[in-house]
């Protein structure tokens, strides 16, 4: 039996784990102020909070419940607009009104719940926090002016919270209601019960960003391997030079990973450059490999890191690399019942350099048209190492072989960059596309790594490249 907490009922239900979660909301509690707008993920209009503990710590993130299985919802509060009302309007409803930050209102539920979700982080709130916590809510009304000034004015609110823990504030400021201060208590309970009804099958399922999407009207009644809340399977943690991701770790966990802020200090930039808030808080690593997109951007990132793969089918593991992962367009090296229980790689020394670039028709909420990314080692004034990795030039995400071998032993001058550009052209198959056409993209994979060099080497005499 699936157990949760839904706003201030708990829920105890026999509906399939891979029902999905606006479903259950909607149709089977009517709380119908949820609205369904894409249902894949774009518009926000469906977003819901999702309380857990962690560390011992009660913490809320953002999902779209529109690809949310409830099996992955066992052991959780999850907050709809319904659950944050309280007697009148609360102050982040009083801040639209105020703004007139709404018009048809058809979105502003979802605005609101994910300006709940950013009241309830613990990081200092700031302008610039509360418009990304707003980057997964789509407005096709209002205009964003009225809802980013509303939005400044509920920053200023929380402004006042000092040390105070923000779910207490958040309660004594009425932003919500005060059954929250109860709910650590009454999830540690439900904790100590079994909350998850027994499931097992070879459909693995992480964050269910991309099988939702592909999939919505199977999912339900397949039997799903249910991977998201393994406790094994999460994590980031480093041994000496390496660091261990967990199959289930989500993208939002990287953003937040001191390994990897110490390691990678433009994480930032990259990180933003990933679908939205709502879905980087789904969206796992292992799933972003195994959806074997030829542009996903975590697959990119790790090709060119050289990451390596344990997979596991209950009884025995395997490692392998994520550059043999990939045979042929969406055909792994993986059996049915394997699973990637954890990803390694060895830590960037302080001399290499590495970079990340995309491009995409929008710069937020988008796949990318190309997407590449590089790392190398030098000695001196000469590369020792390279890998350069790219996406939406082939069949699957390529790791440039021959232009990472042609590197090695140079120094980085434009002549050589020019020359490399010739390598990895032959040995790109792009094709025109929704995503640009042909010569688009290979054009494209040459300025992004033209941009490597620029970004990677501030000081070299190699910054007029992007003209040439
Ligand atoms: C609105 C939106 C925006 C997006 N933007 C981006 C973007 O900017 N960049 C980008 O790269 N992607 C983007 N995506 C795609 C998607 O979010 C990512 O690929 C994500 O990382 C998939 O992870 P998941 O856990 O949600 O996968 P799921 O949907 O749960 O699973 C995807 C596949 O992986 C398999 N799988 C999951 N976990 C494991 C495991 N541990 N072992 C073996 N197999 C496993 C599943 O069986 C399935 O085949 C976007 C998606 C949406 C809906
Ligand atoms: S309905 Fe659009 S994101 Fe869920
Ligand atoms: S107010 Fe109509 S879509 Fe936002």
């Amino acid at each position: 039996m699936i157990k949760f907490i839904l706003n201030d009922v708990e829920i105890k239900t026999d509906l399939k784990p891979g029902m999905l979660l606006l479903d259950l909301i909607r149709y089977n509690q009517q709380l119908t102020g949820t609205k369904i707008g894409c249902r894949e993920g774009d518009c926000g209009a469906c977003t819901v909070l999702v309380g857990e503990i962690k560390n011992g710590h009660l913490e809320y993130s953002t999902a779209t419940s529109c690809l949310m299985a409830i099996g992955n919802a066992c052991g959780k509060h999850i907050v709809t607009i319904e659950g944050i009302n309280i007697d009148g309007l609360n102050a982040i409803q009083e801040a639209f009104a105020k703004e007139g930050a709404t018009q048809c209102g058809f979105c502003t539920p979802g605005f609101i719940v994910s300006l709940a979700g950013f009241s309830l982080d613990k990081s200092t709130p700031t302008y610039e926090r509360s418009i990304d916590a707003m980057n997964g809510n789509i407005c096709r009304c209002t205009g964003y002016k009225s809802i980013e000034r509303a939005a400044k004015n509920f920053t200023e609110i929380l402004g006042q919270r000092s040390t105070q823990e923000p779910v207490e504030f958040a309660v004594d400021n009425r932003i919500i209601p005060a059954y929250f201060l109860k709910i650590k208590e009454r999830l540690l309970k439900l904790n100590g019960q079994d909350t998850q009804s027994a499931t097992a099958g070879n459909k693995f399922l992480g964050g269910g960003t991309d099988l939702y999407v592909q999939q919505h009207d199977t999912m339900p009644g397949e039997a799903i391997g249910f991977l998201f809340d393994k406790t094994e399977l999460k994590g980031i943690n480093q041994y000496d030079d390496v660091c261990e991701i967990g199959g289930a770790a989500t993208v939002a966990d990287i953003a937040v990973s001191p390994v990897f802020q110490k390691y990678f200090p433009a994480l930032k930039e990259y990180i933003e450059l990933v679908s939205s808030t709502q879905i980087r808080n789904m969206a796992t690593v292992a799933g972003n490999f195994t959806n074997a997109s030829p542009i996903g951007d975590l697959t990119i990132i790790f090709l060119a890191l050289d990451a390596k793969l344990t997979l596991n089918d209950g009884a025995q593991k395997r490692t392998i690399s994520l550059r043999s992962f990939y045979k042929g367009y969406k055909q792994l090296d993986k059996k049915a019942d394997e699973f990637i229980e954890k990803i390694s790689f060895v830590l960037p020394a302080e001399t290499d350099r590495f970079n990340f670039e995309k491009v995409s028709k929008r710069t937020h909420l988008d796949i990318a048209s190309v997407n590449s990314a590089i790392k190398i080692s030098m000695e001196g004034n000469v590369v020792s190492s390279a890998s350069i990795s790219a996406g939406g030039v082939g069949p699957i995400p390529a790791w440039l072989s021959n232009g990472s071998a042609f590197l090695t032993g140079k120094e980085i001058t434009p002549e050589n960059i020019e020359e490399l550009l010739k390598i990895v052209q032959s040995e790109i198959s792009p094709i025109s596309d929704a995503r640009g056409s042909e010569a688009y993209k290979r054009l494209l994979l040459s300025q992004l790594i033209k941009a490597h060099f620029i970004k990677s080497f501030p000081a070299l005499p190699i910054q007029n490249l992007l003209h040439g």
